[in-house]
């Protein structure tokens, strides 16, 4: 089983971080991560290559996520002013090659099917609809599919630091198990 994690937390040690262990070290398989602050991935600047060709015109780490040599991609984030981080937002707009291929080329993109999971924490109460939206457009794009028992969440971390969240570390390990024994 091949897993892209895609984090969308500035913080090595913070919160997402705290779950994003505990995931990895029940996970089995191959895991690759993608840091949406730490990686060189630059947001889509509208240039409009990708009307007319089937792939973005700007070469980065946002290949990994192109190359689509998953099964199993996980978004974790931090969720800012209720929804997902700026640079994750802005790594996601790098998915619309495939809405102009579908759309203006009438020519979609295939893409590997594959099941994703959710991941996201908050300082406080989280307001996290904006953010499961979008993470949820995001996956779709992605071609995987989002069972609502695969989003972990931990909120009101000014108190409670997601690595002392013990019902968030249980549901992240949840996740892992049902990924381990189903995907790919
Ligand atoms: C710019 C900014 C906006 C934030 N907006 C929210 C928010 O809308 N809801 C919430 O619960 N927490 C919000 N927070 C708090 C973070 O989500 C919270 O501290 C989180 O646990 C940080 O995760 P990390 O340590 O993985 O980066 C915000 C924090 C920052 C810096």
């Amino acid at each position: 089983m091949k897993t892209l994690i895609i984090n969308g937390s500035p913080r090595l040690n913070g919160d997402t971080a705290a779950l994003l262990r505990e995931l990895k070290s029940h996970l089995t398989g191959e895991i690759t991560e993608l840091s949406a602050y730490r990686d060189d991935i630059s947001p889509c600047v509208d240039c409009r290559y990708c009307y007319e060709h089937a792939e973005c015109a700007i070469h980065d780490d946002m290949q990994t996520v192109y190359d689509d040599d998953f099964e199993v991609v996980v978004l974790a984030s931090p969720v800012y002013y209720g929804t997902l981080t700026g640079p994750m937002l802005s790594l996601i707009s790098r998915l619309q090659i495939h809405h102009t291929a579908k759309h203006m080329r009438g020519v979609p993109i295939p893409v590997r099917p594959k099941v994703g999971a959710v991941i996201l924490t908050g300082g406080g109460k989280g307001n996290p609809d904006g953010a499961v939206r979008m993470a949820r457009i995001t996956l779709r794009i992605l071609g995987a599919t989002l069972d609502d028992s695969d989003i972990a969440t931990s909120f009101n971390t000014d108190t409670l630091p997601a690595r002392d969240d013990e019902a968030a570390k249980a549901a992240v390990r949840g996740i892992a198990e049902r990924l381990n024994g189903g995907a790919g």
